[in-house]
């Protein structure tokens, strides 16, 4: 969705998507404990208002949150050191961004809708490239099911293909790989959703 109308929920009072963390960061943080290496740096791609980037600090990890909006990336800065957390924030954009420095995790929820089909290829290419090996990935994308009515605040979102998204990983080891339908309230409107969820790690060898 264009930045203005993010910009324009988080502007508002209270927390648009709530405080808790997401599931996926829940899972990351118990297939964490299971990895030879414990993770300690990660991005969190569309942050959002920071609940995720929050919950991962404070369970020790370094991370970057990036967004597109910069009101929403003010507002997790302030809530972070509200909270006493410490979280780097900056804006960006997932279509152009470039990470600079490979990170054990790098995660993403709820925003991947946003990269255009057309050069989604490239920009997995790359988050992939920066991460560290034997690190992961952590991803969600909604997709479209002909039995769901379709649902969309966002004009903008191109929805990934069933499957889609575990396709960027072929050449990386599966941990978790699961469609999922649930109703989601997030919106302030109930609406039934389906969800493409991967959690992916990088090959210590032979891995680009
Ligand atoms: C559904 S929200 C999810 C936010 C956060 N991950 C969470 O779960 O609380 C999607 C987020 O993606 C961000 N976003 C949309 N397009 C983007 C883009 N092109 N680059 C970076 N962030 C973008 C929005 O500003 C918004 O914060």
């Amino acid at each position: 969705m264009r930045k203005a109308v993010y910009d324009e929920r988080y502007a508002r009072p209270g927390l648009y998507w709530g405080s808790r963390p997401t599931s996926l960061a829940r899972e990351v943080i118990r297939v964490a404990r299971t990895l030879p290496r414990s993770p300690r740096t990660l991005v969190d791609l569309g942050s959002g208002e920071g609940r995720d980037s929050i919950y991962f600090a404070r369970q020790g990890y370094r991370v970057l949150g990036v967004d597109i909006s910069s009101v929403g990336v003010r507002k997790s800065e302030e809530r972070a050191a509200r909270l006493g957390v410490k979280v780097r924030f900056q804006v960006g954009d997932l279509r152009t961004y470039r990470l600079k420095h490979r990170a054990d995790v790098v995660f993403c929820s709820g925003a991947l809708n946003n990269i255009p089909r057309r050069i989604r290829a490239a920009r997995f290419e790359h988050f992939k490239a920066n991460t560290a090996p034997g690190g992961i990935n952590a991803m969600n994308a909604d997709v479209p099911k002909p039995y769901i009515p379709p649902y969309s605040k966002n004009p903008y979102a191109t929805p990934f293909r069933s499957g889609e998204l575990l396709g960027y990983y072929g050449d990386w080891e599966i941990l978790d790989s699961r469609q999922v339908e649930f109703m989601s309230t997030a919106s302030g409107v109930p609406h039934r959703k389906a969800m493409d969820i991967v959690v992916a790690r990088k090959p210590r060898l032979g891995a680009r």
